[in-house]
């Protein structure tokens, strides 16, 4: 067998540390080395392709690490299988997804993981690993957990301060997890969202003849992420545990997560992007059939326009380290309808896996991120977080061959007419963006360039994962 050659010539490589104009040279699967273009060295090296990245940027494949691939949710699924998923992932330049694996009911977490494995086994187009939806706290689970993380099949693990009576664990559930992410290494994930007190606001609000999408909002209070936010913190700081809180969207409970950071402790926060570019106006949609807003149906919600200003800013202070999509599509025909004349059984989630990276450079050009901070929340700090690091979410030699070649300069109008994910409509449909990645390689392999899907379902390995290399 010979190792096929490519070089990626010509581009500016932007990292979460450095810009540098640089070639690429990929050996096989990995990258095997760096030199500045027009050196002696760059100008040695031979090659079987040459990929000219003049006037673009290369940059990391993008690590989404918070998806949910055919989630079965509010008596459907999420309209997106790992196969149409995960294309549609690397058209928008990310190559690495991390999903949830979801403990049934009465189960354990090898089933969970099994079922998981069975859907996406054979389907990626690109590279994926799993995290554990925890839903039972109980001894046998403690010692799944303990196994997964020595096996690097799941690494971290999810837990729900919401939906009572699904996802939901109880305080002291939460701290035995915790202790036991403590014990073993594992990252403890949280929603935090007071489910408990939302299920008594939901039910005073339809009883009250509340039921369109807009009360979705109204009813799960700020103050409500906020506290279950500050009460995540304090459990971990008990347990002495990491914690990463995720989809953070109220201003409040990043203040709480500022807080716990200001005081040393190892506590992370995730946002997404329709938190930071769409609002409760959007929610309050109500188009032709007066249920528009249903397809910004999410949990935690959409906030008032004024968070975004603090998100923004808690990404620049780094008291936000990851931007991930939650991508949980649900179409409008057929899904979301299920909630019409009762908000509360709108399927909750949004698509976006192909938008994470184009609406982040949108933020670069728009003065919010510097371009080396738009890879490291968006490629490096995920990958860091998510012990899969240095093989994900960076350029060095010896780093897996996830490279796109990003074209700054294009113009895009986001459309689901357009977009490459199986969901009827964009949460961003319109919205013209600077910015589109050209060519994309996963593992030395191009599986999209210019426009031309050249990749195949089964190209994507499952990715072991080492614990948190994000801890201080
Ligand atoms: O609305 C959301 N976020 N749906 C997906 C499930 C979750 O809580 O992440
Ligand atoms: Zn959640
Ligand atoms: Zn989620
Ligand atoms: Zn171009």
């Amino acid at each position: 067998m010979t190792t096929t050659r490519t070089i990626v010539r010509g581009g500016l490589v932007i990292t979460a540390t450095d810009e540098l104009h640089a070639d690429v040279l990929i050996e096989g699967e990995r990258i095997a080395a760096l030199a500045a273009t027009g050196s002696d060295a760059a100008r040695a090296w031979t090659a079987d392709t040459v990929i000219d990245a003049a006037g673009h940027y290369v940059i990391p494949g993008g690590v989404d690490a918070h998806t949910h691939m055919e989630l079965p949710f509010g008596g459907t699924a999420a309209s997106d299988t790992f196969e149409t998923g995960t294309r549609a992932a690397a058209w928008g330049g990310t190559t690495t997804i991390v999903d949830f694996a979801v403990q049934p009911v009465g189960g354990s977490l090898r089933e969970g993981l099994d079922a998981w494995h069975a859907k996406a086994d054979g389907n990626c187009a690109v590279d994926y690993a799993f995290h554990t939806i925890v839903s039972d706290v109980n001894d046998g689970v403690l010692k799944e957990m303990d196994a997964l993380v020595d096996s690097g099949e799941s690494t971290s693990f999810k837990l729900f301060m919401a939906y009572p009576g699904v996802f939901y664990s109880d305080d002291g559930r939460i701290l035995r997890a915790m202790q036991r992410g403590a014990a073993n290494g594992g990252l403890t994930m949280m929603h935090a969202e007071n489910g408990i007190a939302i299920d008594v606001l939901v039910e005073q609000a339809l009883a009250a003849g509340k039921t369109a999408p807009r009360y979705h909002g109204e009813v799960r209070r700020e103050l409500l992420e906020a506290e279950a936010t500050h009460r995540a913190i304090k459990l971990a700081q008990v347990a002495g545990s990491p914690l990463y809180v995720v989809h953070v969207s109220a201003a409040s409970a990043l203040a709480e997560i500022t807080q716990a950071r200001d005081a040393g402790l190892n506590v992370f926060g995730e946002t997404c992007p329709q938190y930071l570019f769409l609002s409760t106006d959007n929610l309050a949609e109500e188009g032709a059939d007066g249920f528009e807003g249903a397809k910004y149906v999410c949990s935690t919600p959409l906030r008032p326009r004024e968070h975004q200003a603090a998100l923004w800013r808690g990404l620049r202070t780094n008291d936000l380290q990851v931007v991930s999509t939650d991508h949980c599509p649900f179409c409008y025909v057929g899904q979301k309808e299920l909630g019409r004349g009762d908000f509360s059984k709108i399927p909750n989630g949004l698509p976006g896996v192909e938008n994470r990276m184009d609406l982040l450079h949108q933020a670069v050009v728009d003065g919010h991120l510097t371009r080396r901070r738009w890879i490291e929340i968006a490629c490096t700090t995920p990958a860091r977080m998510f012990g899969l690091h240095p093989r994900k979410g960076t350029i060095a030699p010896g780093a897996d061959a996830d490279l796109v070649v990003y074209d700054p300069a294009a113009v895009q109008t986001v459309s689901a007419a357009t977009h490459h994910m199986n969901v009827d409509y964009s949460a961003y449909e319109g919205r013209r963006l600077t910015g589109r990645a050209r060519t994309v390689l996963s593992r030395g392999t191009v599986v999209l360039d210019r426009g031309n899907w050249l990749g195949r379902a089964g190209h994507g390995t499952f990715l072991r994962r080492d614990t948190c290399q994000y801890l201080v």
